[in-house]
């Protein structure tokens, strides 16, 4: 990683150390894919929360740039908002020269989607660009309106990897929200889960304090803040939700804004008012991309791949499985005795 994000990892590598509990954020890495299983679990094995997050800063500091801004966003997700502050300084947005955009992907973009929290790409990726121009138009038409945009489709068919995709546009940001995305994983949640959840966007929305100090108490407050702090300060933003389950979660993140989310379940938006736009995702990855993300894994050309290689995509499809299921079919026939 650059000497900068280096150097403030260690310069506050004593308070991260007492502060961090490191379940969550190893999550949040793994998920980004810099942080390995074998690693959580090295780390996890350590028997107190301070030498379970000396080991996890002491392995960060062997990784690259990546790496630092996932776990940067990791901090910020998890409602570290003073850690994440003290590491916003060693953000390596210098790599970001913004010279050679790739994709519509200038240093502009980046900075918005790292700020906002969103997800970076998949290391191993394959491009659905119909899928992403389909997310694209309709996140357009929202045009300033409150509204809502659902990507849905089954387990593991890529609806997160293609909304964060989707948001990867220099002229869609600029254009529709000049004002940043705010990304925001949610899940399956209980009441208190959603509060926590709520509490967390409230305060990155208001890093400066200028609107409140207190956390909101409970769901109601906090939905009213939420939709305070969407309306004053940030008005020509994209709130992002992703991986929602219930309606009843959604409605506390209805802030009457232009909201995109993700969800098993295309019904989430049922009881939503104002103007709602779908994008269906097929089960899976169809078998030509599931065979370039292999390929691209087992470092072959697509056309070198063996026999087997179609059986295995296949096999995923089926279950609606990413890559990682991929991997994993393949890892159990290796092990298989011949
Ligand atoms: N375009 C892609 N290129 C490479 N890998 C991908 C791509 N899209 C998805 N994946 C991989 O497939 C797996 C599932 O993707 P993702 O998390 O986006 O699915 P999902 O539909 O959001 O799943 P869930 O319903 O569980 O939230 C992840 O490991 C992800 O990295
Ligand atoms: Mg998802």
């Amino acid at each position: 990683m650059d000497a900068k994000a280096r150097n403030c990892l260690l310069q506050h590598k004593e308070a991260l150390e007492r502060d961090i509990k490191t379940s969550y954020l190893m999550d949040h890495m793994i998920s980004d894919q810099v942080l390995s299983l074998s690693e959580e679990e090295k780390i996890r094995n350590e028997p107190t929360q301070k030498k379970r997050a000396a080991l996890l800063i002491t392995v960060l500091l062997g990784k690259d740039n990546n790496s630092y801004i996932s776990f940067y966003n990791a901090l910020l997700h998890e409602g570290y908002k003073d850690l994440a502050f003290l590491l916003q300084k060693g953000l390596p947005l210098s790599s970001y020269n913004g010279k050679d955009p790739v994709d519509g992907v200038t240093s502009y973009v980046k900075t918005v989607l790292c700020e906002g929290g969103v997800p970076q790409r998949p290391v191993v990726f394959v491009t659905r660009k119909k899928l992403v121009k389909s997310i694209q138009e309709k996140l357009y038409k929202l045009n300033d309106e409150p509204g809502w945009v659902t990507v849905y489709g089954m387990a593991g068919c890529g609806k997160s990897v293609l909304a964060a995709e989707a948001v990867r546009d220099h002229n869609l940001l600029k254009t529709c929200f000049p004002e940043g995305v705010h990304w925001v994983s949610v899940g399956q949640q209980d009441k208190s889960g959603l509060l926590m959840k709520l509490q967390n966007l409230c305060t990155r929305l208001d890093q400066d304090g200028a609107f409140s100090q207190r956390l909101p108490l409970n769901l109601e407050e906090a939905k009213d803040r939420l939709r305070f702090l969407m309306l004053r300060k940030y008005p020509r933003s994209l709130l992002i939700l992703d991986d929602i389950w219930d309606s009843w979660v959604l409605k506390a993140f209805d802030s009457h804004h232009q909201i995109l989310l993700t969800s098993r379940d295309k019904s989430v938006t049922d009881a939503m008012m104002g103007p709602k736009y779908a994008v269906p995702v097929e089960s899976g990855l169809r078998k030509e991309k599931g065979l370039e993300i292999l390929a691209l894994f087992v470092n072959m050309k697509k056309t070198d791949l063996p026999e087997q290689a179609h059986s295995i995509v296949k096999e995923c499809k089926v279950v609606g499985r990413g890559h990682r299921g991929i991997l994993a079919d393949l890892l159990h026939q290796w092990n298989q005795p011949q």
